[in-house]
């Protein structure tokens, strides 16, 4: 649970802008304690902390040797989800041979530096190996899913805040029904479920997410979709804690119905967090609203953005994220830190 919400409300407020930014970012700890508020650098994972929110990132293993990569890291994130090394073509290559070194390095590294994890992803018909895909049989492939959830939870046991336990289930387009892969062929729709509950025992103080792209906009079939399976899962006791939107945006950004579906979601009694952000051009108008929506929904608990800078990023030639390649940040950075409720610094350095 987040600090904050421990501490009652007047406490929090007069305990959190101090302590709890200089204990849980430490770029936070460098402004003079007594700076007024307008001259304090903020930064998105202590301002989103001064609500109860997480601002988080995509990391990759494979960078964190890079110091311009790992500074920002330090300075703006406390949240961490690893963009690859927890995926099942990594952590279990050929069947009962798991290899978690990739996803312990990224781990220590948050826990070295006060960031939360996010584990992404256990059930996934993507960057998933071969010998997985082309299981025939139901109790075999049923034991298979089984042990991989089983065995990588139990690895990461205490060290996760929430798992994305199956990854995009649905299929785009106007079905709104499951898509096809190994499982849904084999298993039937029954696998989500299964998954579901298997993570549960595992570690049951894990919040477990269902996570999907092209879910932001409400009217859209494969929304009605997923919301009804998680209402379908409240009202039968299936557990589920949390619904992430990946919010891989184009130029315009987020639907106007994005805040809409964020808080239809969470009325169903689930959490919801955006969980891959990042948007074409990466316009500040487009990163503000997509702030906004989360910041205007009780329930939405955290951003992460997918990748810190735009060199980093999966989509590199969309230019989609906060911080440009040489690591300045560029005016969407400011646009969320704004709508974060923070103060962006060249402007309080020139207002003040
Ligand atoms: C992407 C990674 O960013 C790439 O490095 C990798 O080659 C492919 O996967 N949805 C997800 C993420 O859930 O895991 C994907 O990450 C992006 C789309």
């Amino acid at each position: 649970m987040n600090p904050l919400k421990r501490l009652g409300r007047r406490r929090a407020s007069v305990l959190s802008v101090l302590a709890l930014a200089a204990v849980v970012t430490p770029g936070a700890a460098s402004a003079a304690p007594d700076a007024p508020d307008a001259l304090r650098a903020s930064t998105l994972g202590a301002q989103a902390a001064q609500s109860g929110r997480y601002f988080g990132t995509a990391v990759a293993a494979g960078r964190l040797g890079d110091s311009t990569y790992s500074g920002i890291l330090d300075r703006e994130f406390n949240m961490i989800t690893p963009e690859n090394e927890m995926k099942w073509d990594t952590t279990e290559r050929s069947r009962g041979s798991f290899n978690f070194g990739p996803a312990d390095q990224i781990v220590s590294h948050a826990a070295a530096h006060g960031q939360r994890m996010r584990g992404h992803t256990l059930v996934w018909h993507s960057q998933l190996p071969g010998w997985v895909s082309s299981i025939t049989d139901a109790n075999t492939l049923r034991s298979v899913m089984n042990n991989h959830i089983t065995t990588e939870m139990n690895h990461f046991k205490g060290r996760i805040y929430a798992w994305d336990v199956v990854n995009e289930a649905f299929a785009d387009g106007g079905s709104g029904q499951h898509r096809s892969s190994v499982f849904q062929n084999v298993l039937g729709n029954g696998f989500i479920e299964e998954a579901f509950r298997t993570a549960r025992n595992a570690d049951p103080a894990a919040k477990l997410c269902y996570n999907d792209y092209n879910i932001e906009n409400w009217s859209d079939a494969k929304t009605q979709g997923v919301y009804r399976m998680v209402r379908d899962f409240k009202s039968r006791g299936v557990p589920i804690d949390c619904v992430g939107f990946q919010s891989h945006f184009g130029t315009g950004g987020p639907p106007a119905s994005f805040q809409t579906t964020l808080s239809n979601f969470a009325a169903l009694g689930v959490d919801v967090q955006i969980t891959e952000l990042d948007i074409a051009q990466a316009s500040p108008t487009a990163y503000t609203n997509t702030v906004r929506a989360c910041m205007n929904t009780a329930r939405c608990t955290g951003i992460t953005v997918w990748g810190i800078r735009d060199s980093d990023s999966w989509r590199s030639g969309d230019n989609p994220l906060l911080f440009a390649s040489n690591g300045s940040k560029k005016p969407a950075y400011n646009a969320a830190l704004t709508a974060l409720g923070g103060t962006p610094a060249a402007a309080a350095r020139t207002s003040g």
